[in-house]
């Protein structure tokens, strides 16, 4: 990481924290929803399958920028469909990168060749081993490990969200991010419960087997970028929700968090990291803080 992005994203941590602000930092634009996947645990692909033009996008990136968001995510649907013209995803990371956003990552699928090399971060979905990832995603794990493979950049994170099908393939993800070349590290979440995917949610018990087993291959060596001091939080779902400082547009509507923030009583159920980790950060947690420092400074 850039001094200049740490200092100024120091500065933000230290104004919040101190005068309990709720401004946010981190954004997530959804270029849109198609997908040409149908995840088993997935509630948000292809609702409206529309791609959004890139005027839009810009526009979006600019209000978010405005409202003092600095790391940007891209997220859908799936990313690497997204298309105006010529103009493909690297075009959006090139352009938000001009705007000025600190820190740029993209979230995909992994389907598609993988050439951004301006990204900070491209999080790549891999649910489990061959077996376990095909159970969820399809018959995608050979043409995503191919396309990591020849990637054009050694930025890639892995991405888990854990669920019924794939609880015990998360020894097997962490040693894949240890050992595949071109991927730094994995990011993992619990699944979250929407309605028409409950049946996948993980007992308090399970989560807590799952970050026995993360905790273990941390010690290991592998390279988990997650923060372990926000664990407790996660398995008993005691961390605050929403995140204030995370901001969500899709096609020009703005939500807080995230666009599950309309879904009844699922803050109370959430898996996402991210949320316990910025929470807790901001809270003032100097436990978090210190983890939030070391784990950011290795990886970004
Ligand atoms: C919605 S996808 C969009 C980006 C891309 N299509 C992909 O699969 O990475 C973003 C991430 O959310 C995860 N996800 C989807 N539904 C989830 C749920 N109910 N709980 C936790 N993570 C979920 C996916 O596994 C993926 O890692
Ligand atoms: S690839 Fe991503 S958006 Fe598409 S169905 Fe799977 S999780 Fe959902
Ligand atoms: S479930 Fe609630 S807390 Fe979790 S990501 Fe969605 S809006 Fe945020």
């Amino acid at each position: 990481m850039k001094l200049t992005t740490f200092l100024n994203l120091a500065a933000f941590g230290v104004k919040t924290i101190l005068f309990k602000k709720n401004s946010p930092i981190l954004g997530t634009v959804i270029v849109t929803d198609k997908c040409n996947l149908k995840c088993r645990h997935c509630s948000v692909n292809n609702i409206t399958a529309i791609v959004h033009p890139y005027r839009q996008i810009k526009n979006e990136m600019q209000m978010l920028y405005g409202m003092g968001v600095r790391i940007l995510f891209f997220c859908g649907g799936e990313t690497f469909l997204w298309r105006d013209g010529q103009l493909t995803i690297r075009d959006l990371v090139i352009e938000a990168k001009k705007t000025g956003f600190l820190i740029v990552n993209v979230v995909t699928n992994g389907t598609f060749p993988l050439d951004l090399p301006e990204a900070d971060l491209i999080l790549l979905s891999l649910d489990g081993d061959r077996e376990r990832h095909n159970a969820v995603r399809g018959d995608t794990y050979d043409t995503i490990m191919e396309n990591i493979k020849n990637a054009a950049s050694d930025n890639i994170c892995f991405y888990m969200a854990i669920n019924q099908i794939n609880k015990n393939a998360v020894r097997e993800v962490c040693i894949a991010a240890r050992e595949t070349q071109n991927v730094r590290a994995v990011s993992f979440n619990f699944h979250t419960p929407y309605p028409d995917t409950r049946a996948l949610a993980l007992s308090k018990e399970e989560k807590k087997d799952c970050c026995t087993v993360i905790s273990s291959m941390m010690k290991q060596g592998a390279p988990v970028f997650n923060l372990r001091s926000a664990f407790p939080y996660l398995i008993n779902n005691s961390f605050p929700t929403p995140c204030h400082q995370c901001v969500v547009v899709e096609n020009g509507k703005l939500s807080t968090c995230g666009r599950c923030i309309e879904v009844p009583g699922l803050c109370g159920e959430c898996g996402y990291f991210f949320v316990a980790e910025y929470t807790l950060l901001f809270r003032g947690s100097l436990k978090i803080i210190i983890d939030m420092l070391k784990t950011y400074l290795k990886y970004i």
